[in-house]
C-alpha cells in the first residue's frame, strides 16, 4: 500500500462516517410511498412534459432528507395499500397527508405533526349539503382506507360510496353520481376554486385532521424526522413551504 491508497482509505472512513452522523441509522436510500392524488401535498405535475410527482409533502420529505444527508425516493401507489406496504417492508416511510390515528397506531408509528387540516363537505352548490343531518339518504364520497371514510360510515342514513382515488371523486360529484364528499378542507379549497359550480363547508364537531409521517413500528428514523421538523418549524422553513404550497392553491 502507498501513501495514496491510504489516505483515500482514510477520506472513505471520515466521508462515510459524516454521512452516519447526520442520520442516527445506517440506511442511506429511503423509499417514501405516497398516493400522488392529492394536491397541494402531493400530485402528478405534467406541465414542463415530464410526469413528476411533487408537492408540500415532497419538498418537505426532500428538505428533511437533505438535513439528514440521505436520499429519499418517492413511490405512488393508492392510498388504501400505503400501510400495507410499509408492513411488508416494501417501504421505509409514508407521507401522504395522513392523519396519525389511533387505530393506525397499532401497526404503525407515527412523526410529530407537521400540518393540521380539518374535513369539510363538499358539494355542488345547487344542492347546498351543508350539514352532516342533510347527508341523510346522500350519496357520498370518500377516499378508500381514510378517515373521511370512518367518519362517513359513523354517520346516519349515508350511502357511503369509497373511492380509490381523490380526482375521481370530483367527477363523479360532478357528474351528479354522488351528492357530496367528504374532503379535507386543504384539498377541497382547491377544488372549489377550480370548479365554480362546487362549495364546501366544514363539518362540525370532526376531530382535526393532521399529517404526519408513518414509519414501520420501531423505526430508528422517528427521532430524526421530528428533530428535523422540529428545526423547520423553530426557523420558518415549515411556514414557508406552507406558503407557497397552501396558499392560492
Ligand atoms: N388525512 C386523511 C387520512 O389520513 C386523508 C389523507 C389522504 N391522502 C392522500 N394522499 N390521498 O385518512
Amino acid at each position: 500500500m502507498n501513501w495514496k491508497t491510504i489516505t483515500k482509505a482514510g477520506l472513505a472512513v471520515t466521508l462515510s462516517t459524516t454521512l452516519l452522523l447526520g442520520c442516527s441509522s445506517s440506511k442511506d436510500r429511503l423509499i417514501m410511498v405516497t398516493s400522488a392524488d392529492y394536491k397541494p401535498y402531493e400530485f402528478h405535475d405534467t406541465s414542463s412534459g415530464e410526469d413528476k410527482i411533487v408537492g408540500f409533502d415532497i419538498e418537505l420529505a426532500q428538505l428533511i432528507a437533505k438535513e439528514l444527508n440521505i436520499k429519499i425516493e418517492v413511490k405512488d401507489m393508492d392510498f388504501n395499500g400505503l400501510i400495507p406496504a410499509l408492513q411488508s417492508k416494501r417501504a421505509d416511510l409514508i407521507m401522504s397527508g395522513m392523519t396519525p390515528t389511533p387505530e393506525r397506531q397499532k401497526s404503525v408509528d407515527f412523526s410529530d405533526i407537521y400540518y393540521e387540516s380539518k374535513n369539510t363537505i363538499i358539494f355542488k352548490k345547487n344542492n347546498s349539503l351543508t350539514t352532516s343531518d342533510s347527508l341523510a339518504g346522500k350519496k357520498v364520497g370518500v377516499q378508500l382506507g381514510s378517515i373521511q371514510e370512518k367518519e362517513a360510515k359513523k354517520m346516519k342514513g349515508v350511502q357511503v360510496v369509497s373511492i380509490n382515488k381523490v380526482p375521481e371523486i370530483i367527477q363523479e360529484l360532478k357528474a351528479g353520481r354522488i351528492d357530496a364528499a367528504i374532503i379535507e378542507n386543504t384539498i377541497s379549497e382547491g377544488y372549489t376554486t377550480n370548479n365554480p359550480e362546487l362549495a364546501f363547508t366544514e363539518l362540525k364537531n370532526s376531530e382535526p385532521t393532521g399529517s404526519a409521517i408513518a414509519f414501520p413500528k420501531g423505526s430508528p428514523y422517528v427521532k430524526d424526522f421530528n428533530r428535523v421538523i422540529k428545526k423547520l418549524k423553530d426557523s420558518g422553513k415549515m411556514d414557508e413551504l406552507v406558503k407557497k404550497w397552501f396558499q392560492n392553491s
